[in-house]
């Protein structure tokens, strides 16, 4: 097991309104923040904002403002929305923060001391909409806009020098690019020869970037800029303890439209400068809406600020996990977010506790009873609670957070299915010996659940870790305490009405 854990979402462009996409890669790195600081892991947690290149300069124009104002009226949209969903970010970096600036350009110039940047006439198709040349192939699929023909000197990256080692790096390290298919489709790219990456915009063109260290005339590209930022926010060329101590990054999240970017661009960058590669780059597939990625130029995106007023914080983070499969894409509806609130939130856990709490309350003084000895019909119950703690481990390091949820799940409704054969509410009046047994069991298995789900609803089941009255955070069976006072309070999960 690692003992420090460094995560970074991708650095999203600070000229795009927020939308359920970004929403979800930030939810998906804390969650996963959150189950490695759990684990006792030293754990970094890094987003942040891409505030350089041609859209930012244009957006600023248009407003009539300079970029940098801009960039600074656009990036709390960004902060404020993580402060809502609870993000728990070690840090937040913005690419025109002079930390970053600084770095950039004294990796530039180790790049071009290494002899791995030249000059050359290049002629192209280039699309500002995504901020980079792209080939005729690309053009034709019809999936890039704005695009302009450039026939410019710019400076390029020895990207092609890099390919074979590159190729062996991702064969011998199965775990580089995850999932899989998106490991072999990186591979099946380097089939063909790499391009050298041109690196450079002349000012005349675009001058809202950094300065290339060895000739002012020019900014840098702005993905040779955004991707440094994952080794700047540690402290590379200005603090080498904390570089050494978290690089390299154990897991750079990012969704899979900037597979390449990372995969490619990336590696090779560090390549050239001697320093290791992270150690898993993962790439989740889409969210869609009716088959279509969300993205703002398609306008069909989902504003999360409304979501979250609608229903809250935490049955948003649930739903966006336990709904996305970790490598493929997924459809957003609210009829399924509804459905599924209901259903898990609402009915299964919901439920269970508020019948468990009113039981207590009204039969045991609203203390947990004492469960004297377990028997034959909590073993089951026992043993799965007790196997907990490494089957969500594992789940996790297998990036299947949405089958953790479902054990998860699957384990409260199996309580349910235990009170209704217990059936305590009889119990009380005829042997109330067996009623404890059964009522601590299922508060119990309400604290455990807690536990588990917590990364993923840290508000709500600190909640009802407070309505069982426990602080105790220990996932083995039997560690509530005897006698902790438990509380009716408000549903946890009010029923959506439809
Ligand atoms: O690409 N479904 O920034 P960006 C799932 N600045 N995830 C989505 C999504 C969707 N429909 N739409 C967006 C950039 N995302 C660069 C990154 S990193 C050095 C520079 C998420 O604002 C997903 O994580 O376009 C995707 O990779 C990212 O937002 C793209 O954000
Ligand atoms: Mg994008």
């Amino acid at each position: 097991m690692n003992d420090k854990f460094y995560i970074s979402t991708p650095i999203y462009y600070v000229n795009d309104k927020p939308h359920i996409g970004h929403a979800y890669t930030t939810i998906l790195a804390d969650v996963l923040s959150r189950f490695h600081r759990n684990r006792n892991e030293e754990t970094f947690f890094l987003t942040g904002l891409d505030e350089h290149g041609q859209k930012v300069e244009q957006a600023a124009s248009a407003r009539d403002v300079n970029p940098q104002q801009h960039c600074d009226e656009m990036a709390p949209r960004f902060t404020k929305l993580w402060e809502e969903l609870h993000i728990s970010n070690n840090d937040f970096i913005r690419t025109t923060e002079s930390r970053h600036k600084k770095v950039v350009q004294e990796i530039l110039q180790k790049v071009w001391d290494a002899g791995d940047i030249y000059e050359a006439e290049y002629e192209g198709l280039y699309s500002v909409s995504e901020e980079r040349f792209v080939t005729e192939k690309e053009v034709e699929s019809g999936d890039y806009r704005d695009i302009q023909t450039l026939k410019e000197k710019n400076y390029f990256f020895k990207m092609s020098k890099y390919q074979q080692k590159l190729i062996d790096h991702i064969e011998s390290n199965p775990d580089f690019i995850r999932p899989e298919h998106r490991k072999n489709e990186i591979l099946g790219f380097l089939k063909n020869p790499l391009n050298d990456l041109c690196i450079s915009r002349p000012k005349s063109r675009m001058s809202w970037g950094i300065d290339l260290p060895f000739d002012d005339n020019y900014v840098t590209y702005v993905w040779f800029d955004a991707l440094i930022n994952y080794v700047t926010a540690i402290g590379y060329g200005a603090d080498s303890e904390s570089f050494k101590k978290w690089w390299p990054a154990n897991m750079h999240l990012i969704g899979k439209d900037i597979l390449t970017t990372h995969a490619v661009y990336w590696p090779t960058m560090l390549m050239s400068l001697g320093i290791d590669l992270p150690k898993t780059i993962f790439a989740h597939g889409w969210w869609l809406m009716k088959d279509s990625k969300m993205s703002k130029s398609l306008g069909n995106v989902v504003n999360p600020m409304d979501l979250i007023s609608d229903y809250g914080v935490d049955p948003v983070r649930y739903y966006l996990m336990r709904e996305m499969v970790l490598g493929q894409d997924a459809n957003f509806t609210i009829d399924s977010f509804i459905k599924r609130y209901n259903a898990d939130l609402a009915n299964d856990l919901g439920n269970l506790l508020s019948r468990v709490s009113n039981l207590i309350v009204k039969n045991f003084e609203g203390k947990t009873p004492d469960p004297g000895t377990f028997t034959s019909q909590e073993s089951e119950l026992i043993e799965k609670a007790n196997q907990f703690e490494t089957l969500i481990s594992e789940k996790i390091d297998e990036m299947k957070i949405h089958d953790a949820i479902e054990e998860t799940l699957q384990f409260v409704r199996s309580v349910n299915r235990y009170l209704e054969e217990t059936a305590p509410w009889k119990l009380v009046k005829e042997d109330k010996k067996s009623a404890a047994r059964v009522l601590y069991s299922a508060a119990e298995t309400l604290r455990i659940s807690a536990i588990i789900l917590e990364p993923i609803m840290p508000n709500r089941m600190e909640d009802l870790l407070a309505s069982l009255g426990t602080k105790n955070k220990t996932l083995i069976w039997g560690e509530l305490e005897i006698g902790s006072t438990i509380t009716k309070g408000a549903p946890l999960f009010p029923r959506i009405q439809v």
